[in-house]
């Protein structure tokens, strides 16, 4: 057996975040959320610009048909350049969504006013990003926004070398890389 003592690292857990197309749209904004990523120690391990068709918003956000505002959320989510992200930290999932705040623009600004979404959000539909809410729809997520990303594979070969820190970060490419 082997005994430890101290704070072991704990593995590393993989996220999507996505700028929403309001933030994407205003240059300084969508640089002071790359900025907030890096400040609260998440690896960039993939990064991209896509704009959604109709279709893709529907699909990724079938959870939601049928509610008030699928159809407004649909519209907005592809009627623009958005920016999706792989994260990875301790706790990234959740480390995330406490960032974002509240979905709803107005609560944020009220109980969480350092959020993302209390700073930037305009409104409950156009809420500045997008973040996992389980592993589960993380791994959905992922492939859905990378579909040759393998989450299994860079578990195995690359989590090891960037939970010890051997990565560093690319300014040119905005990324985490090893
Ligand atoms: P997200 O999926 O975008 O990370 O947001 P979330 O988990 O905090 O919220 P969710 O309930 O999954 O809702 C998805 C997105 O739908 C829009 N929405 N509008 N008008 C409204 O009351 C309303 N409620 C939700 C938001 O863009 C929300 O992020
Ligand atoms: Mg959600």
């Amino acid at each position: 057996m082997i005994l430890t003592t101290g704070r072991l690292s704990r593995v590393l857990q993989l996220t999507l975040a996505v700028v929403k197309p309001d933030a994407v749209a205003h240059p300084l904004m969508l640089e002071a959320l790359h900025q907030r990523i890096l400040d609260n120690n998440f690896a960039i391990v993939r990064c991209r610009d896509l704009v959604w068709r109709k279709q893709d918003s529907e699909r990724f956000y079938a959870e939601h048909s049928g509610r008030f505002f699928f159809q407004r959320l649909v519209e907005f989510m592809s009627s623009g350049p958005m920016r999706a992200y792989i994260l990875a930290r301790e706790d990234a999932i959740s480390h995330w969504r406490g960032l974002m705040g509240p979905t709803k623009v107005f609560r944020a600004r009220y109980t969480s006013p350092s959020s993302i979404r209390a700073q930037f959000g305009l409104t409950d539909t156009r809420n500045t990003t997008h973040g996992s809410d389980s592993p589960e729809s993380a791994q959905r997520e992922i492939s859905f926004f990378f579909p040759d990303f393998h989450a299994e594979v860079w578990m195995e070969e690359e989590e090891p070398l960037f939970r010890s820190g051997q990565m560093h970060y690319d300014h040119q490419k905005q990324i985490h890389t090893l």
